[in-house]
């Protein structure tokens, strides 16, 4: 199925069951793939081009130093600029393939193959590429939208379980993001992803993306649970998942968000979310070793005050029944909410 995406947006979004070869690029191109999907690619009848890469890239190696090995590799193919470059994995691989094409000959086309949920949900749209620094996550990148997006719902089969959840605390982002709380709800109960999750949450996305690419409005809404959630990943030495962060912080911004005066969550949606949360409350970080964190958040903004810059953060915050907002607050804002997400997780532990 194609997705129906605004007029002009730059990624053609598909969503299949098993992968087709239609819709591999039609020209020259070449493959960076994840090697647990290997066999599943060639069982598919999938071809790869004999100078394709089959690598395994855990998130610590999400780095500028694993890409030159491909870069230098194109070069010697050699891959000329009208060659589309094809990501087929998670996350990790579709941020690292798009960023070394953004790189490669100042830039060819890639497409983005993702073979997770939450790489399927929303890694793979939206043209942020990226690796990671010693200071921290994503701190260097590029927009490079991939021409075309296959998302193929087969390959979630062998996606072990603990990857499966962490893509579900994507979607249920978007969800609260637009404030919809019977989606939300449905979301949370026990079962299976359901596709029609993934085709909404791929439409929000291509919608926020097209109206704002760079990031200068609507689209840091998409960061809801984020703020929080780099701090406690970061903090956790990334035994956190990413979508598992985010999940923690999609919890503690609510609790924000209801000390920022806003429509408080019902009790039930806050312990909703604290139950299915509560597996991670060991891997939560104490206070103090979250705050330097949040204050050093790439989106942190450094505002002039007598003389003595204070930081404040984007921080988006979600209400019952409405689309969230954006507010900056000081990274001290979130110790309540830090300390109650702490207490609610832990009420939830007792209480299984
Ligand atoms: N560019 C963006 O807009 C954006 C948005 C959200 C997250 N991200 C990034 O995404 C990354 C996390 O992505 P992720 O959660 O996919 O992690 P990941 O890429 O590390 O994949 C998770 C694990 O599952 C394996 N895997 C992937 N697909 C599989 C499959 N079908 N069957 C079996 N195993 C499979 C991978 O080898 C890996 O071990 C983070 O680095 C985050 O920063 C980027």
């Amino acid at each position: 199925m194609r997705l129906a995406t605004p007029s002009g947006f730059a990624t053609e979004v598909l969503l299949l069951e098993e992968p087709a070869r239609e819709w591999l690029p039609e020209g020259d191109w070449t493959l960076v793939g994840d090697l647990r999907l290997r066999d599943h690619w060639t069982r598919a009848g999938m071809p790869a081009p004999s100078h394709a890469l089959w690598v395994s890239v855990p998130e610590e190696e999400k780095k500028l130093r694993t890409v030159i090995p491909w870069l230098e590799h194109w070069a010697k193919v050699p891959l000329h600029r009208d060659a589309t470059v094809v990501a087929l994995g998670g996350g990790v691989l579709t941020d690292l393939v798009g960023l070394a094409a953004s790189l490669f000959l100042r830039g060819v086309a890639w497409q983005a193959w993702p073979t997770s949920l939450l790489a399927m949900a929303d890694a793979g749209l939206g043209g942020k590429t990226g690796a990671d620094l010693a200071a921290g996550k994503n701190l260097v990148g590029a927009f490079h939208p991939p021409r075309r997006l296959v998302a193929c719902t087969a390959f979630l089969e062998s996606l072990p379980r603990r990857h499966v959840e962490n893509g579900r605390w994507e979607l249920l982002k978007t969800a609260f993001i637009q404030g919809e709380p019977g989606w939300a709800a449905e979301m949370l109960q026990e079962g299976p992803v359901k596709v029609a999750w993934v085709e909404r949450a791929l439409a929000y996305k291509a919608g926020v993306v097209h109206r704002d690419p760079k990031e200068s409005g609507e689209r840091r809404l998409l960061n809801l649970g984020h703020t929080l959630g780099h701090a406690l990943e970061a903090a956790s030495g990334y035994q956190l998942l990413h979508g598992e962060a985010v999940g923690l912080g999609l919890l503690g911004s609510c609790l924000l968000a209801e000390e920022q005066g806003l429509k408080p969550f019902p009790a039930a949606t806050l312990e909703a979310l604290a139950r299915r949360l509560a597996p991670l409350a060991p891997l939560v970080a104490p206070w103090p070793a979250c705050l330097p964190l949040l204050a050093r958040d790439k989106k942190a903004i450094h505002v002039p005050s007598q003389g003595q810059p204070t930081t404040e953060i984007h921080c988006i915050l979600p209400r019952p029944g409405e689309p969230a907002l954006q507010r900056t607050l000081p990274p001290e804002a979130w110790e309540s909410p830090h300390a109650r997400l702490l207490a609610l997780l832990h009420s939830e532990t007792v209480r299984a």
